[in-house]
């Protein structure tokens, strides 16, 4: 698997799928949240929805993730979940680390061969980007060991400013 770490918009992104990093109604919000219903139009809010009616009448836990297409943005498939909130007193990593771990297992049922992470839980939920790299990580290091034949070839990291960036730098060099 070749990891990118790049500075965009991920909505931008021409990958299979890519992550956001939404809360746990589904139901839209600010930071990438927003961007990325207003990239996919109204139909990614009717799937998302759709989804609490039918498979989630509670929310999305933190730490999980679910999917729905990418309508109108160039993603075929959005992965939607939901980070730990400093605010509230979510501190563990773990919570952090299983964001990324099932988003990466989520992509690999698909079948996905490339998917964009925006720094989860690094801007409105209050968590340090250097915190969230380590467990991207992490994640990404146990995903290794416990898929052997995974569809997934590219994984990036997508960063919506240079000192974001720099920590993910910091963290896979
Ligand atoms: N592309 C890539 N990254 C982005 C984009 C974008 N278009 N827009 C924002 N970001 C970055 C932020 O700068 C931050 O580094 O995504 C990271 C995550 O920030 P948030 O979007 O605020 O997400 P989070 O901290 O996980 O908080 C989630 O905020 O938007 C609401 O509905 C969302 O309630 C949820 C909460």
């Amino acid at each position: 698997m070749r990891i990118e770490i790049l500075e965009g918009d991920i909505t931008t992104r021409p990958v299979d799928a890519i992550v956001n990093a939404a809360n746990s109604s589904l139901l839209g919000g600010g930071g990438v949240d927003g961007a990325i219903h207003r990239a996919a139009g109204p139909h990614l809010l009717e799937a998302c929805r759709e989804i609490r009616v039918t498979l989630l009448p509670g929310g999305l836990p933190v730490g999980g993730a679910v999917v729905t297409p990418g309508f109108h943005l160039p993603a075929r498939w959005v992965i939607h979940t939901v980070g730990p909130n400093r605010h509230v007193g979510e501190t563990d990593p773990m919570l952090l680390r299983s964001c990324f771990r099932e988003s990466l297992r989520a992509a690999d049922s698909l079948g996905a061969q490339s998917i964009a992470f925006p720094a989860i839980s690094a801007g409105v939920y209050g968590w340090d980007a250097g915190e969230v790299a380590k467990a991207a990580s992490a994640a990404l290091d146990n995903f290794a060991e416990e898929t052997t034949a995974s569809s997934l070839e590219v994984v990036e990291f997508v960063l919506f400013s240079t000192p974001t960036a720099d920590a993910f730098r910091r963290i896979f060099g």
